[in-house]
Parts: structure tokens; C-alpha cells; sequence
């Protein structure tokens, strides 16, 4: 198949939406199901790549076969990163990652003021676990996506540069029959150097495989 050259392959998948705890119980969090990283652990799996998927959703079903280890925040997303990719061929951080967290967290429940009806929440950047990478780099190759809902391919451009990445792929969020929390997908695959690749609309899995394809092209 035309992903015969990933067999054997570590793979590191990332997916789901992180979550920022304000307290023992709330937290800040998108609408990121996982669906999209699910499906390239399925199908790189199946291609016969050894996958591990860090998972920021219990929701789905672990794909036979697949590692999965399981993640809420950014803290322990990076943690899981770090740990696992040094030995990984390939990452694909599929994964919706905070981009901030509160400055504060609060062992107890946060009480409702009596003083005020409003509540100021002070909020940090993360680390950004792609960024982190960069320096990290050996021959792994790293896959990013961009979650933009304006100005698409310019600010997936400017992702692949700014974090590193041999591979951006970008997808339109303002729409809301693809991306986020449905079954398809359309995406647009930046690299350096190359001309874009666009896949239309299709289901996760199918945007999974042929986004697989090219990256297995840099490995046939
Ligand atoms: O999970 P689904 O419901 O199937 O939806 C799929 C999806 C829309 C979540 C997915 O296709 C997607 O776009 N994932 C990336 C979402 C995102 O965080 O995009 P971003 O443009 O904010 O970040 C760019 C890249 O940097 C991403 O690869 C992200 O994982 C990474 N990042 C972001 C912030 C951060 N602190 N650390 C990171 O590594």
C-alpha cells in the first residue's frame, strides 16, 4: 500500500482538548473530541506502525492495538511528549492544547461572592509542547496542525515556521461541519519548500490516511 514505508514505524499521536483546572471541579477546556488523532492512530496502526496515542479524552474507544496513554493538562501532555519522543519516528500533534491556564488554582471549590456578580479570572500562556521540540529535533518527523477560523493557509504558515514543524496541517474551525467534534474533516497540508496539498471533505479517517500517505512518501 502507499504506506508500506511506515510499517514498524513509532508513531506519536496526540489528541483531544487539555484541560485547565480552576478548581478541584472546573475547568477550562475547547471542543475537541479526539476524533482526529483517534483516526491516524487507527490507521497508522493498522498500516503496521507502532503507535502511542496521548489521549486527552476518555471518550473513544482505544484502537486495538494502540498504546494510550492518558493526559489531561498541558503540563502532563508535554510530560508525556517529552517522555516518549525521543524513540518516535514520527509526531503528530493532533491534540487541541490550551493556550492559556489559570494563574491560579484553587484546592477548594471556588465560592460564589456575595460582594460582586462578577469574577475576574487571571489567566498564563502555557508552554507550547510543539515549540518545545524544536530544539529536540533528531530525524523525528514533526506534524502540526492549525485550528484557524480566519486567514487560514497565512496563519498555518506562520505555524509551521514559528514552531518547527516539517508539516503543518490546516484546518478551517469556523465551519461547523468539519473539524471540531464531527466525523469529517478538510485540511490543507503545508510543508517547507512544497507546494500545499489540499483534501476536500471527507471522513477523519480517510483525511488520516491521506495525510499518512504523504508523510510516507519522506520515509519511502
Ligand atoms: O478532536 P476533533 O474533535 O476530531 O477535532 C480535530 C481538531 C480540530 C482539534 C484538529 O484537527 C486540530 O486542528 N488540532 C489542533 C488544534 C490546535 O490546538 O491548534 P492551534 O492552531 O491552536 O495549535 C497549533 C499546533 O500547536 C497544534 O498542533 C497544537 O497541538 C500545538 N500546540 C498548541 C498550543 C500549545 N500550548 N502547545 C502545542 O503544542
Amino acid at each position: 500500500s502507499n504506506l508500506a514505508s511506515l510499517k514498524n514505524k513509532k508513531i506519536l499521536i496526540t489528541a483531544g482538548g487539555t484541560r485547565e483546572y480552576l478548581d478541584p471541579v472546573r475547568y477550562i477546556s475547547n471542543r475537541s473530541s479526539g476524533k482526529m488523532g483517534y483516526a491516524f492512530a487507527e490507521v497508522a496502526q493498522t498500516a503496521g506502525a507502532e503507535v502511542t496515542l496521548i489521549s486527552a479524552t476518555k471518550q473513544l474507544a482505544a484502537p486495538n492495538g494502540v498504546k494510550v496513554i492518558y493526559v489531561e493538562t498541558v503540563t502532563e501532555m508535554m510530560t508525556a511528549v517529552h517522555n516518549n519522543f525521543d524513540k518516535a519516528d514520527i509526531l503528530i500533534m493532533a491534540a487541541a492544547v490550551s493556550d492559556y491556564q489559570p494563574v491560579q488554582f484553587e484546592n477548594h471549590k471556588i465560592k460564589k461572592a456575595t460582594q460582586s456578580d462578577k469574577l475576574i479570572l487571571e489567566l498564563q500562556e502555557t508552554p507550547d509542547i510543539l515549540k518545545s521540540l524544536k530544539n529536540l529535533h533528531t530525524n523525528q518527523f514533526v506534524v502540526g496542525f492549525a485550528a484557524e477560523t480566519e486567514d487560514l493557509l497565512n496563519n498555518a504558515k506562520g505555524k509551521l515556521r514559528a514552531k518547527g514543524a516539517d508539516m503543518i496541517v490546516a484546518n478551517d474551525v469556523s465551519r461547523h461541519d468539519i473539524g471540531f467534534d464531527v466525523d469529517e474533516n478538510a485540511v490543507t497540508i503545508l510543508q517547507p519548500n512544497e507546494p500545499n496539498i489540499q483534501i476536500s471533505k471527507e471522513n477523519k479517517k480517510v483525511i488520516a490516511k491521506k495525510v499518512l500517505e504523504v508523510i510516507a512518501k519522506r520515509f519511502a
